[in-house]
């Protein structure tokens, strides 16, 4: 009988402690933690740029909402036709270029959700041109996307014009979150942390009108121009940003066409040094008056031929006529035209036209500055023949500019922005980061749907009262089967 006793109260106490341990493990497990279904928010931006537009769908998890880097990218549609600026002459047709993405958009979110998907359109350099040349001629472009935009079951936010810092802020933005760059959650301190300053990358936007750069400069507190202080999760930045409007691609290529026809002022034929030998293009000067960066002086009605040259030092040369790098005198805090800059400081992503460009050109492997010069500057030497039977898929608009496009993202980055051999190595070519394109409308919708907190997240505090109760719940169930061993070993 005494070792059946001996035998039960061993079974008794065996089961408790079984019992105990799965009571801990069960307390330990936060409420927040048991799988619910979970629900899926989505936000879509139109980014409205020069040359054309795109429309972005977003999606994260509405119970994660506040912390980094959960948001991702659901669609991506390219809209046909230019960008919404050319239709100034006819705006209805700005707002219909876009029911084709927007009916793609509605369809990549469940009916259900769709009154609740924030959309906005967001227009850059190419409105901010138009607006400067027809202000009513931009505000009727606007009012006719807004009218289009509404005509769709989706909570339409507004359509708006950027302003270039702000456009280059979103793109750092953008960046450092996809990144998840921000912020990290440690769930041994219980806390956010601040992340290394020099880890934050630095962002460079190359469009159709306008360019842009932002990083966070070296030295406390930068109260100059060009600094927005931003303040996310709970820590503040200060950023440089800038944004240089007729600095873009496109209209950099228009500048260069003018400057090399007043330079041979008359003449019917002009020698392009950036174009392939054996390439020409007929312009009318009167398209120079299209935009603000072109138009004055005015040049007289008639045409010209541009003919190739194939000749990269003479393409370089020209370009850096078109910056004026004398304006800075002997200061060395300046990019050109008097524009102030901090030296360029840790990693950078350079997207958009940067990443195209240089893709075409197999530049975006990280090759030294040595490597992507030589290569610019061969591709520069081959004739329209050899690079049209080379290229036979590549559109014929565009081969014959990469040259002047490479040659001007040179100038731009080492020239104006005065990266150097050794600070070359930190810039990365790329178009994504994570599984979104890096651009400026996830950032812009981040912050319009409040989706960066300026404080750290109150989920991230309510996680101290969890731990207690887990260790209370802990003293008690060891109490408990102290208390039961105790009793047993009496029986
Ligand atoms: C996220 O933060 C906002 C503002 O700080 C707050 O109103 C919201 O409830 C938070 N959402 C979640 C899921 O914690
Ligand atoms: C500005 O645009 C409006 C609307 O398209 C047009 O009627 C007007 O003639 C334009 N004004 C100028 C100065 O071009
Ligand atoms: C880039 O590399 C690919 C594959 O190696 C090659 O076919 C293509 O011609 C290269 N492009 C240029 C512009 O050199």
């Amino acid at each position: 009988m005494l070792a059946d006793k001996k035998h039960l109260s061993r079974a008794i106490a065996g089961a408790l402690v079984a019992l105990s341990i799965t009571a801990l493990v069960l307390s330990l497990v936060r409420v927040e933690d048991v799988p619910l279904p979970p629900t899926v928010k989505y936000g879509m931006v139109f980014d409205a740029g020069s040359s054309h537009t795109s429309l972005f769908v977003y999606q994260w998890d509405a119970d994660k909402e506040n912390s980094t880097g959960v948001v991702s990218q659901t669609l991506a549609c390219d809209v046909q036709g230019q960008g919404i600026s050319s239709y100034a002459s006819d705006p209805p047709r700005a707002g219909d270029s876009l029911r084709e993405c927007l009916e793609q958009g509605l369809e990549a979110v469940p009916a259900a959700e769709q009154r609740n998907v924030p959309a906005y359109l967001g227009a850059t350099a190419g409105m901010r041109l138009l607006r400067e040349q027809n202000s009513s001629a931009a505000d009727q472009v606007l009012a006719e996307v807004t009218k289009t935009m509404r005509e769709y079951p989706v909570a339409f936010k507004g359509a708006q014009i950027l302003t270039g810092e702000e456009e280059a802020a979103y793109g750092w933005i953008t960046t450092n979150y996809l990144l998840d760059s921000f912020t990290k959650y440690s769930p041994r301190a219980h806390a956010w942390l601040r992340p290394e300053a020099a880890n934050l990358l630095g962002a460079l936007d190359l469009g159709g009108a306008s360019t842009q750069i932002s990083f966070v400069p070296a030295g406390p507190g930068l109260k100059r121009n060009g600094s927005s202080r931003l303040t996310l999760y709970g820590f503040s930045y200060s950023i440089y940003t800038h944004s240089y409007l007729c600095y873009g691609q496109n209209e950099v290529l228009r500048r260069l066409a003018k400057q090399l026809i007043e330079e041979s002022p008359s003449s019917s034929r002009v020698a392009h040094p950036c174009y392939p030998e054996g390439y020409h293009e007929t312009i009318s000067l009167a398209s120079f008056r299209a935009s603000p960066c072109t138009e004055r002086p005015a040049l007289p009605d008639a045409e010209v031929t541009l003919e190739g040259r194939g000749d990269a030092r003479g393409c370089l040369a020209a370009l850096r006529k078109l910056f004026n790098f004398s304006a800075c005198g002997q200061s060395r805090d300046c990019t050109f035209d008097g524009v102030y800059q901090p030296p360029v400081r840790g990693q950078f992503i350079a997207f958009s036209a940067f990443y195209y460009n240089f893709k075409f050109l197999n530049l975006t492997e990280g090759q030294p500055l040595a490597a992507a010069r030589d290569t610019i500057q061969r591709f520069c030497s081959r004739s329209w023949g050899d690079l049209s039977a080379s290229y036979p898929q590549e559109n014929p608009a565009r081969l014959p500019k990469y040259c002047a496009s490479a040659n001007y993202i040179l100038t731009l980055l080492l020239d104006a922005y005065k990266f150097n051999e050794s600070s070359w190595k930190s810039i990365s070519f790329q178009m994504k980061a994570g599984s979104a394109d890096v651009g400026w409308t996830l950032g812009y919708m981040l912050n319009l749907t409040n989706l960066l907190p300026a404080e750290a997240p109150a989920w991230a505090k309510g996680q101290a009262p969890a731990l207690w109760a887990a260790a209370v719940a802990f003293i008690v169930l060891t109490l408990a089967l102290g208390l039961a061993a105790l009793l047993l070993s009496w029986l």
